[in-house]
């Protein structure tokens, strides 16, 4: 069976082994990712912010801490919304249980919407990169980090384990829907090239400001055989851009 979007974290065993993984000591999200992420965004104080396919929103922690003014999640699974509203429990923040696609965003309220590894699973980012623009204030920030195109490009050099140890890059320029075995299921994810991510941001009215592979750094890491597997192949592909005034 393959999991579209959410449908995969809403599967008991799923859900869990990914969250396992999601905090494992050396995982590339806290490693690599998250220190580069925090280059690109702004400072959040005072900021109202929108945080797409927030799952349990461990992010939205780290932004009220940094004194962001409201955090509103979105997310498709009920069971990382349900992670999502025991960690903010009495804090400033707050979750809706929405598809980023049937959210009903409202003009010029945020001044950053962020995203982490949920925009592969969205068919239609023309569609969704419009709605983002009109959500933001002037000058509002949208910071995003997706799987890298050389990664979702083909899943053909994949194991058994779900290792890779060397990685095959093809059908690179036939953007569209790929299916990738993961976690013991099968998901729906989206390819677009990166040309693709730059030209959807720009056509939408971005100003884009950066765009990171997010490069591992060695002291971030505790065993130097994971470094050298992570400086192989880029996982991560992120952008920051603002919606010019
Ligand atoms: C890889 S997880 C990342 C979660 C979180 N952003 C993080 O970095 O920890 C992807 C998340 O996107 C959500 N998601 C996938 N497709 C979605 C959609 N169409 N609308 C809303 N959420 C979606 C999933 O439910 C899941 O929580």
């Amino acid at each position: 069976m393959e999991y579209k979007g959410s449908s995969a974290y809403d599967q008991h065993r799923f859900f869990e082994q990914y969250i396992a993984r999601r905090y494992r000591e050396e995982s590339p999200n806290e490693k690599i990712k998250k220190p580069v992420l925090f280059e690109l965004l702004d400072d959040v104080t005072d900021y109202e912010v929108l945080d797409l396919g927030c799952g349990d929103a461990f992010l939205g922690l780290e932004l009220l801490k940094r004194h962001c003014r409201s955090y509103t999640g979105v997310d498709g699974s009920k069971n990382m919304c349900e992670r999502a509203s025991q960690h903010l429990k009495d804090r400033r923040g707050r979750i809706v249980h929405s598809t980023m696609e049937e959210f009903d965003f409202p003009p010029f309220t945020y001044d950053l919407v962020v995203s982490q590894l949920a925009l592969h699973y969205i068919e239609d980012f023309s569609m969704l990169a419009k709605k983002i623009y009109k959500t933001l204030k002037v000058n509002g920030q949208f910071v995003f980090s997706v799987q890298h195109p050389l990664l979702t490009a083909s899943f053909e050099s994949l194991t058994a384990s779900g290792k890779r140890n060397n990685w095959i890059v093809d059908n690179y320029f036939h953007s569209g829907k790929r299916v990738e075995p993961w976690i013991g299921e099968h998901v729906v994810k989206y390819h677009r090239t990166m040309e693709e991510y730059f030209a959807i941001l720009k056509q939408s009215g971005f100003i884009i400001h950066d765009i990171r592979e997010a490069t591992p750094q060695k002291d971030h890491f505790k065993d130097i055989e994971e470094y050298e597997r992570r400086m192989r192949i880029p996982l991560f592909l992120l952008f920051s851009c603002r919606k010019p005034s």
